[in-house]
């Protein structure tokens, strides 16, 4: 092998290397609704496309999750949380406002969806 092909093989390595990994398919994003509709530090709860869904207001973000209580199908709306933790009021069961993580006595998290605002509209991808 030529110095010349070595070179142009180790040209394209390089590029091939550099080059962005392929996106995976694109979200599925469904219509939440306003932003604005979901309380500051607070929660509401809506159904999109079939699914019922908790929308957080975190203090500086939103997150969505299942919008029941997997202990009981409790609807989480009527729990409580301080900006790091989420509370279920019927039991006490705790989750972890950002990540949906089980906390204190809780035997289960919470499901998450992805979310994104755009223009004051909320956005959830449904699928895992
Ligand atoms: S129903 Fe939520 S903690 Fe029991």
């Amino acid at each position: 092998m030529s110095e010349a092909e070595l070179a142009e093989i180790k040209r394209a390595y390089a590029a091939r290397a550099q080059a962005p990994a392929p996106a995976g398919p694109a979200p599925a994003w469904k219509r939440v609704g306003p932003a604005a509709e979901v309380p500051a530090n607070g929660m509401k709860e809506f159904s999109v496309g079939g699914v019922n869904v908790l929308i957080v207001h975190t203090g500086d973000a939103y997150v969505a999750f299942q919008a029941l209580c997997p202990h009981e199908t409790i609807p989480l709306e009527q729990g409580i949380h301080d900006g790091s933790v989420l509370t279920c009021l019927e039991h006490l069961w705790q989750f972890d406002i950002r990540t949906g993580a089980p906390r204190g006595d809780a035997l289960e998290g919470l499901r998450s969806y992805r979310l994104k605002e755009d223009g004051g509209e909320l956005y959830v991808a449904l699928e895992a």
